[in-house]
């Protein structure tokens, strides 16, 4: 790879610059700090922001922030059974915090959504967490920070969230629209992909942090191996699947039916018949009762490479789609958020004329520089690494001279996102993070997994 070093030294130095004390302790990172712009609540810690820091400083061998973090975090957490309906539910994880000076003294305060923009739940927080307390354990061999009896309580609590209490019977999580990185209305509601691989990444990261003898353990292997089976074989789309879908029969009911959701093929969208290539496929953005999103989410797809959710052939279809697709994915600026974009009347009346998620912008199918660490990690898993080198080559020079832009716009991800934050936190990170995947695949342990956990064979049969 030809990366200049002063574009990686200028990284860290912003990263750096980032960081929040609290008592005097490193403990997290602001998500953007751009002098131009308004703080609104960029001045805070997100938890799913400061993820992609803690994966940067974890490389590094820098343990002690994202220690600072999980201990305060876990502090923050919703802990009391809630009745009433405007506190935040049990086991919740804060979107965001603040430390607030009180005199002399220094308090966190969290957000549960509470005054986020359209008050929106972050169901993404606990499974993060997950995932930075097991690669912390990866990174440090810290396993007496997890096994610590507040610890294994806070772990519990985000299953509990997750995995009781429901009203539907798939194995898959059911949330509401804007619940995650997409934190906007955007026609994620119901199972969306990058909440299911998410929350897929969660379970595997929690069974190995739990203590080995825990009762939880079995429900989780349980639950691990209903969703994979039914993300593989629900959610993937290739040419052999669409020739499927195209000819499926509706209104089935009972148990021999074979199109289970109630499809109509007349929902195969015009765009899809041309686009989707000869070799290669993609899970879709979402399957639910009647409904199948058929856009391309890059969360969703890259994290089930990583975490094995992928089947070894999907993680190369999935790989394969990005290379014959760079233009439409990679374009300018690695990558898409999804594709395509929400036109006309779709915009209108499934993001609610939102105008900042106007077509082919920010969440709205903008191109996202954070979403490179998850491209490098997909490309040294499937052993495509020169995908990512390509990309992270033609990226990094524009980020540095464009002071590290939240987002960009456009069809091919050309011009800096229209309300886009400078001094991104999390895009100074994703490149670090893609940098040192791409340098030292052993890396790749901190988020990836090797095998696919025991209990994953796609031949568990499944209830309905
Ligand atoms: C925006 C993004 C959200 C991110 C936050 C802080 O709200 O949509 O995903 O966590 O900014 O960067």
């Amino acid at each position: 790879m030809r990366i200049p070093q002063h574009l990686i030294d200028s990284a860290w130095e912003t990263l750096e610059a980032s960081i929040i004390q609290y008592n005097d302790r490193p403990v997290g990172t602001l998500a953007a700090n751009d002098p131009a712009a308004p703080p609104l609540n960029y001045d805070q810690c997100f938890t799913r922001d400061f993820a992609v820091s803690a994966l940067a400083f974890l490389m590094k061998g820098e343990v002690e922030i994202v220690r600072n973090f999980l201990t305060e975090t876990l502090r923050l957490q919703s802990y009391d059974k809630q009745l009433d309906c405007f506190q935040p539910g049990q086991g919740l994880m804060p979107a965001s915090f603040k430390v607030k000076c009180q005199g002399e003294n220094e308090d966190l305060i969290p957000d549960f959504g509470e005054h986020a923009i359209a008050r929106v739940a972050p169901v993404d927080s606990g499974l993060w967490w997950l995932l930075m307390l097991r690669a912390y354990v990866k990174a440090s061999g810290d396993m007496a920070l997890a096994h610590q009896p507040e610890f294994q309580n806070c772990i519990k609590l985000i299953l509990d969230l997750c995995l009781t209490s429901r009203f539907d019977m798939f194995p898959t999580m059911l949330v509401a629209d804007a619940s995650y990185m997409i934190d906007r209305r955007m026609g994620v509601y119901g199972y969306p992909l990058d909440i299911q691989a998410l929350f897929y990444i969660a379970l595997r990261s929690a069974r190995e942090v739990l203590l080995p003898e825990d009762d939880y353990i079995a429900v989780v292997d349980k639950r691990l191996s209903h969703l994979v089976y039914h993300l593989r074989y629900y959610y993937w789309l290739d040419m052999d699947i669409l020739n499927e879908i195209y000819h499926y029969k509706v209104e089935e009911y009972g148990p021999t039916a074979i199109n289970k959701f109630n499809i109509y093929p007349a929902s195969i969208p015009e765009w899809l018949k041309e686009w989707l290539p000869e070799k290669g496929g993609y899970f879709a953005g979402n399957r639910g009762p009647g409904r199948m999103d058929f856009r391309f989410f890059t969360q969703g797809n890259l994290m089930a490479i990583i975490c094995k959710l992928a089947s070894e052939e999907q993680s190369q279809g999935i790989m394969d789609l990005i290379a014959s697709h760079w233009d439409n994915l990679i374009g300018k600026m690695p990558m898409k958020l999804c594709f395509p974009a929400l036109e006309g009347r779709d915009w209108e009346i499934i993001t609610g004329c939102d105008a900042k998620n106007t077509s082919w912008s920010y969440h709205n199918a903008g191109n996202w520089p954070i979403l490179l660490w998850l491209l490098a990690a997909g490309a040294q898993k499937t052993g495509r690494v020169d995908l990512a080198e390509r990309a992270l080559e033609m990226a990094i020079k524009r980020l540095y001279k464009d002071q590290w832009p939240e987002y960009y716009d456009g069809r091919d991800g050309r011009l800096i996102g229209k309300e886009a934050r400078k001094f991104q936190t999390w895009t100074v990170a994703g490149v670090l993070v893609a940098h040192q995947l791409l340098n030292n695949p052993q890396h790749l342990r901190l988020v990836g997994f090797d095998e696919e956990s025991t209990m994953l064979s796609c031949s568990v049969p499944i209830p309905f």
